[in-house]
């Protein structure tokens, strides 16, 4: 990590213990949603409309310094993007970027979004958790962005549910629930090429903004700024339905009991004159295997969960340089506990889990592993009630040497 300068604005020194881990419970009113309830704020606004949320995480800090969210644009396995305004031109870039490859603070009209901040940072991780009053299914990843006067990503809507969280400088952020969603043409970025905002609010530090999907929104920064987006999933229909036949074809393949994937057979078929012609017939045998697909609800239920817990392409899990063998991993996690790596993703149901996009069979682990899924972490005590079982305590090393789980405490 480059070295911080002490006066910066976005100073790490006050922003640890900002960021609490705590998640309000359903039916506590708190200040991140205004001094509602999550189950009152699930019920009014969540998919429905935005909220406006002054004073959400009073004395907020950025959970990454300007130079520590440059550092991250550096790294091979961080996706992030350059956004510039210059001379009202928009341009795009990918990155990796180089610090001196982005332009300098003092120039104006650019930003820098940074995407899955909580998979590299533990102060990004600790902010979602705040989040998790919605399932953790719905979750996408915590985006950092960081922008210069005037900068911002032009006036676009979203397909997911947003948290905005001013949590250094000010933004402008304008909003409209407009039906005409047409993109301008011939862009880098989806702009919007009718915008009508019907509010506007400045954002300072600490204030928030919730946004369903397809609200048309812009933000535009007052002088150096940094914005927190808590990002929801809502993958649309033919997503959802392309990955599942994709997911059950795998599956049937899969299949040693055999007989599902059979050859396409046509020993009727006659000599024919017109070899480019598509035949009837081929098409109508094809609608008969398609109309035998059948699935249960454990297929979708199992699907649901490999898929919404499968990480994104470019995690890679960072395996222990040096792992403790099973004995002394035992012997730590019995003190400090056991604790989900950042990037690691668990959901459960009834029957199984999911770790990291494979499925599971719950059955003995329904006694622990709800509590590590929903926690995220398993304390010490807990964690030596299952040291006696020799399998539950080689399945737990077995993930910790795969960098899935970490020996000790939340950090
Ligand atoms: C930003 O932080 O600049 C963009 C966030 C958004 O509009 O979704
Ligand atoms: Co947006």
């Amino acid at each position: 990590m480059p070295k911080r300068s002490p006066d910066h604005p976005v100073d790490a020194r006050k922003r640890r213990a900002s960021v609490s881990p705590a998640c309000p419970a359903p039916n506590v009113p708190t200040p991140l949603l205004g001094g509602i309830t999550p189950a009152q704020f699930m019920q009014k606004y969540w998919q429905k409309k935005p909220l406006l949320i002054r004073q959400a995480i009073p004395g907020i800090e950025a959970p990454l310094s300007r130079d520590e969210l440059f550092a991250l644009a550096d790294s091979d396995d961080v996706e992030s993007r350059l956004i510039t305004h210059f001379r009202r031109r928009w341009t795009l870039e990918h990155g990796p970027f180089a610090p001196d490859e982005l332009p300098t603070p003092k120039t104006r009209q650019w930003t820098l979004l940074v995407q899955g901040a909580d998979l590299h940072d533990d102060h990004a991780r600790a902010l979602l958790e705040r989040f998790r009053f919605a399932p953790d299914a719905r979750l996408d990843d915590l985006m950092i962005s960081y922008a210069t006067d005037g900068g911002g990503v032009g006036p676009h809507f979203d397909s997911y549910d947003v948290f905005l969280l001013q949590v250094h400088g000010k933004r402008r952020w304008r909003i409209g629930a407009q039906r005409d969603l047409s993109l301008e043409e011939g862009l880098p970025l989806k702009i919007l090429a009718n915008f009508e905002p019907e509010e506007e609010w400045v954002l300072e530090p600490g204030d928030m903004l919730y946004l369903p999907p397809h609200i048309a929104h812009d933000g535009v920064a007052e002088g150096e700024c940094m914005t927190c987006s808590i990002g929801f999933r809502s993958p649309s229909t033919n997503e959802l339905t392309s990955q599942f036949l994709y997911w059950l074809a795998e599956r049937r393949g899969d299949d040693s009991s055999g007989g599902k994937n059979t050859l396409y057979r046509d020993p009727d078929q006659p000599a024919v004159t017109h070899p480019a012609k598509l035949p009837p017939a081929l098409v109508e045998r094809v609608a008969g295997v398609l109309a035998k697909v059948r699935w249960s609800s454990a297929d979708v239920s199992a699907f649901v969960g490999s898929y919404l817990s499968e990480p994104k392409s470019n995690v890679v899990f960072d395996a222990p340089e040096k792992p403790l063998d099973e004995r002394r991993f035992v012997a730590q996690a019995s003190k400090k506990g056991i604790t989900l790596d950042r990037k690691t993703i668990l959901l459960y149901d009834s029957r199984s889990y999911y770790l990291n996009g494979e499925q599971y069979l719950l059955k003995e682990a329904g006694k622990w592993l709800p509590v590590l899924a929903d926690n995220r972490f398993l304390d010490g005590k807990r964690f030596v009630t299952l040291s006696h079982d020799s399998c539950v305590t080689a399945l737990l090393h077995e993930w910790y040497r795969a960098g899935w789980i970490r020996a000790g405490g939340l950090a």
